[in-house]
């Protein structure tokens, strides 16, 4: 089973994910994240960091790190019963690639989820950790590449529209409400989907 965590930066979806880490740290869950630690997510923060030019090679940095990731984590971890929680996944790509990718095409977010069909895997619930942008700005250090207010706004919309397309996989927890009861709240939802 696999089960993704999604926000925009500041969201506290990462603290959530750690926090999961030591409160569900039995031999059935597996804990990971994208980007990975791999070599192709190594060469895509390179390229986050330096270049804000080459948006379609950017696209396709996260799509390679993400292929790389579903044949050495998720599918093995799945094909050994184990419950998969992902910091970021296919819905990040989705709402930030979707954004910056505005200009470029017609539905930059659609494209983006297709480009996974047929091949990945696609998570049975994602969790997405709803702050206003003003919160997450608050909770940032605003020199980061996506961290300005329009840019993060548009990000939650691009989140919105998929959730909106994916409504039995999407729960919405709030994550204006203090760390440890959010991340109780996201503890539930997994507990409750794994009980199912
Ligand atoms: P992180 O802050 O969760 O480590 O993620 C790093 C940044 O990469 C964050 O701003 C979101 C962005 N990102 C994408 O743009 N596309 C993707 O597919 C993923 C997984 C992350």
């Amino acid at each position: 089973m696999l089960i993704t965590l999604e926000g925009i930066d500041g969201s506290g979806k990462t603290t959530v994910w750690k926090q999961l880490q030591e409160e569900l740290s039995s031999d059935e869950f597996v804990f990971t994240r994208e980007p990975t630690t791999s070599k192709y997510g190594e060469l895509l923060r390179e390229n986050l960091a330096s270049d804000t030019e080459n948006r379609f090679t950017e696209l396709f940095l996260f799509m390679a790190d993400h292929a790389h990731h579903v044949n050495n984590t998720i599918k093995p971890a799945i094909n050994n019963d184990k419950v998969v929680i992902c910091d970021r996944y296919i819905d990040s790509r989705c709402a930030y690639q979707g954004h910056t990718l505005d200009s470029d095409l017609p539905n930059p977010t659609k494209f983006v989820y297709e480009l996974h069909n047929g091949w990945s895997v696609f998570p049975e619930l994602t969790i997405f950790l709803d702050v206003n942008v003003n919160t997450s700005l608050s909770r940032l250090d605003t020199s980061e590449k996506f961290e300005t207010e329009n840019k993060l706004a548009s990000i939650k919309e691009n989140y919105e529209e998929i959730a909106t397309m994916d409504v039995d996989r999407f729960s919405i927890v709030n994550g204006e409400e203090n760390r440890k009861k959010v991340s109780n709240n996201v503890k539930k939802k997994i507990l409750e989907r794994i009980e199912e």
